[in-house]
């Protein structure tokens, strides 16, 4: 039996706030090792990199998510006892509800309202001296998103509820302040949802047969059960909240597009479906989620390490996305590598690996592309824009990160 190189310490969560993204990264290379033992949120946790190890990790009978997402994520980021917690049948079942929202169709629908959306706000920061694109683009999904689900959303509202969105996921890695405006953006959000629940199954709001709030909240468990007011509002935001997320790497596509002119000019072009590529490379370029967790769910051995029940097991999500091994130039951004790449699930993670209906991987992946592609389009097709001096460095301690100035642009003409 093998040893897992150790780190010595009491406890490594301030160090890992201090770190940002590359604290795995960092130890792997410290160790010259694919997994090390470190202590976090004052428990053993194994940490693994590389896709045998992703594939390791996805494997439901060595793995379960019961007890593996912290509360503070939970509180902040998705809410409790959603389906990121779950394990077993009622995973799948549940899972195959979100991902009967996710078919060819539903996706187009996600796509064409976000082109109208752009179409709007263009004409809308034709009249505006500076637009700060990052803002802009979380309303501008946050009504996709509603639209699309079929929650009514007062246009009064949608700064409000974009950025309570917003709040949620910037929450999960902050502490104090930036935790708390989380935790409260999510109890708003909770409220709002939990009262259109409510009405919706009282007969007093009705939704249309084929939207997402209406499989969601007429979905019945494994037990036949409706699910609860909460479960389904917190379910219902996890279709939501995600759409808005895209924001952030829709910014870093602007980003991207600024720093790589020969992107943006191919983008014109866009031969042989060059924006795709172009997606593909930004979700494995610019840092999102830093790393996963699971639990073990009973004693096992792999490559002679011992694995025992219970322990926490943590995924290096952002390492794998320039593992030298898996990307040839990992630092360079090249979205033609993705014209060779396998398709592996395994070797290519920014929302997950593994299967989509059986595994965890995130349900929004295929939405997420066709929202990002709209917008790489529209802003390299369809408008026009100059941007002023400002800060668009990006922190890798920061978990969510985002360019600093988020992408403020002047001179927004429409073109075509
Ligand atoms: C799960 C990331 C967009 C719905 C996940 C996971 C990640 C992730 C890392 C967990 C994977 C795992 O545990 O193995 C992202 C990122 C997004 C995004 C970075 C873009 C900003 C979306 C969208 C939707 C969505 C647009 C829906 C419209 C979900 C759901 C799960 C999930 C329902 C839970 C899946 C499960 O536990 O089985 N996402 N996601 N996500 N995502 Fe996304």
């Amino acid at each position: 039996m093998s040893t897992i190189p150790e780190e010595k310490t009491l406890d490594n969560s301030l160090q890992l706030l201090r770190e940002g993204f590359p604290f795995l990264h960092s130890r792997f290379q410290r160790f010259q090792s694919d997994i090390f033992k470190t202590r976090l949120m004052m428990q053993n946790v194994i940490c693994l990199h590389g896709e045998e190890a992703t594939k390791l990790f996805y494997d439901p009978e060595k793995f379960m998510r019961l007890g593996a997402i912290p509360k503070r994520i939970q509180k902040t980021l998705m809410g409790e006892n959603g389906i990121q917690t779950l394990d077993g049948e009622e995973h799948r079942k549940r899972k195959a509800m979100f991902m009967s929202l996710m078919t060819r169709p539903q996706v187009t629908k996600v796509a064409n309202l976000a082109a109208d959306y752009w179409w709007s706000a263009i004409g809308k920061w034709e009249k505006m001296d500076q637009v700060k694109l990052f803002d802009e683009v979380q309303d501008l999904l946050c009504r996709v998103a509603c639209q699309w689900s079929g929650v009514p959303l007062p246009e009064k509202d949608v700064r409000k509820r974009a950025q309570d969105f917003g709040d949620m996921v910037d929450g999960f890695g902050g502490v104090g302040p930036r935790h708390w405006k989380g935790k409260k953006a999510r109890r708003r959000g909770e409220k709002w949802i939990m009262e259109f629940v409510e009405d919706v199954r009282a007969g007093k709001i009705y939704v249309a047969e084929d939207t997402p709030a209406r499989t969601i909240l007429f979905y019945r468990d494994t037990n036949g059960k409706l699910l609860d007011t909460y479960i389904a509002a917190v379910e219902l935001m996890n279709i939501l909240r995600p759409i808005v997320a895209i924001a952030t790497y829709i910014t870093f596509g602007a980003l991207a597009m600024h720093t790589y002119p020969e992107c943006r000019q191919k983008l014109q072009a866009n031969e042989d479906n060059y924006a795709e590529l172009f997606v593909q490379e930004v979700r494995r370029f610019y840092p999102f989620g830093p790393f996963l967790g699971n639990r073990v769910r009973q004693d096992f051995e792999w490559r002679g390490h011992h694995f025992k029940k219970g322990t926490l097991v943590f995924l290096d999500m952002y390492g794998a996305l320039h593992d030298p091994k898996i990307w040839e130039h990992p630092d360079d951004f090249r979205p033609e590598r993705f014209r060779t790449w396998d398709e592996s699930p395994y070797n290519f993670i920014p929302q997950g690996g593994g299967d989509h209906y059986t595994g965890h991987r995130c349900a929004g992946e295929r939405i997420t592309i066709e929202v990002m592609k709209v917008a790489a389009i529209f802003m390299t097709h369809f408008m026009d824009y100059q941007l002023p001096p400002q800060d668009l460095s990006f922190s890798l301690v920061r978990m969510p990160t985002l360019p600093k100035s988020g992408f403020v642009m002047r001179n927004v003409r429409r073109i075509q």
